[in-house]
């Protein structure tokens, strides 16, 4: 029997053809911005990755966007979320008939060991007060070889899971759909609920990985992540929990 399903409203979109960053877009008007409004683009000048590195952003080839969320609890309650969004657009990409892509700690999408795409959450706000948060969103749709070779890492893409790309329009609207759900659900009851699809997808999940502290490499074996969103890793001491900051994660 066919269901109706019903979608909750959302918040405007802006789209743009070209922008310097779609993050930085959204961070420039929190105060006149309401939950859940994104900003898509088709390519950005000035793209921003994690630990302040470039992200390589070719007109067309990727997913762009970004959204905006107040928290109310204040930036406290934001840690851990990055986490919950990497599950929320894995299970986009599952809706939508992409299947085997998994979660590489903090929060890189993997597919067949290769980077898929990249998340980075800005915050403003004081300490104790409500904070603006701003999530991005960078996805690989089909990159041409001389714009990957920009990319300082092995990089998948999605048309490598599954050759016969969706529509674009409706892969930004599926994945807005899961962000928004995902943080209704995180605000009311943070990481919790996340955690064990996250450690479902954990690309690393019982293999020898050595995290990197600064100049300390410390050897384990990856047993997924706790409520806080910290690493577990299992060494000769015993389980030990890592909590993000500067801390990378590669194979042991
Ligand atoms: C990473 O380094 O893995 C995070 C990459 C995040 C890129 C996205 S693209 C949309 C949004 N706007 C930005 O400037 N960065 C994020």
């Amino acid at each position: 029997e066919a269901q109706l399903q019903t979608l909750a409203p959302m918040a405007p979109v802006h789209c743009f053809s070209v922008i310097d960053s779609t993050n930085q877009y959204l961070l420039e008007r929190v105060s006149r911005l309401q939950s859940g409004e994104s900003c898509l683009a088709e390519c950005q000048t000035a793209g921003r990755g994690r630990r302040g590195k470039p992200w390589v952003s070719p007109f067309g080839c990727q997913l762009i966007l970004s959204m905006y969320w107040r928290l109310e609890q204040g930036m406290a309650a934001a840690m851990g979320l990055s986490l919950a969004v990497g599950v929320a657009v894995v299970e986009a990409l599952e809706s939508l008939g992409y299947p085997g892509v998994e979660l590489k700690w903090p929060n890189d999408l993997y597919y067949q060991g290769r980077k898929l795409a990249g998340i980075l959450v800005e915050m403003s706000g004081s300490a104790g007060a409500s904070c603006h948060l701003v999530i991005g969103i960078g996805l690989n749709l089909a990159m041409p070889e001389r714009q990957g070779e920009k990319i300082d890492q092995a990089w998948s893409e999605l048309r490598h899971v599954q050759p016969e790309l969706v529509d674009r329009n409706q892969l930004a609207a599926r994945v807005l759909q899961h962000l928004q759900q995902a943080m209704v659900t995180f605000e009311q009851s943070g990481l919790g609920s996340f955690v064990d699809n996250w450690n479902r997808l954990d690309y690393f999940a019982g293999q020898p990985v050595k995290l990197l502290m600064g100049d300390q490499v410390i050897r384990g074996i990856a047993r997924g992540i706790d409520d806080r969103g910290a690493l577990r890793l299992e060494t000769d001491e015993g389980i030990k929990f890592y909590l993000g900051g500067e801390i990378s994660l590669r194979r042991g």
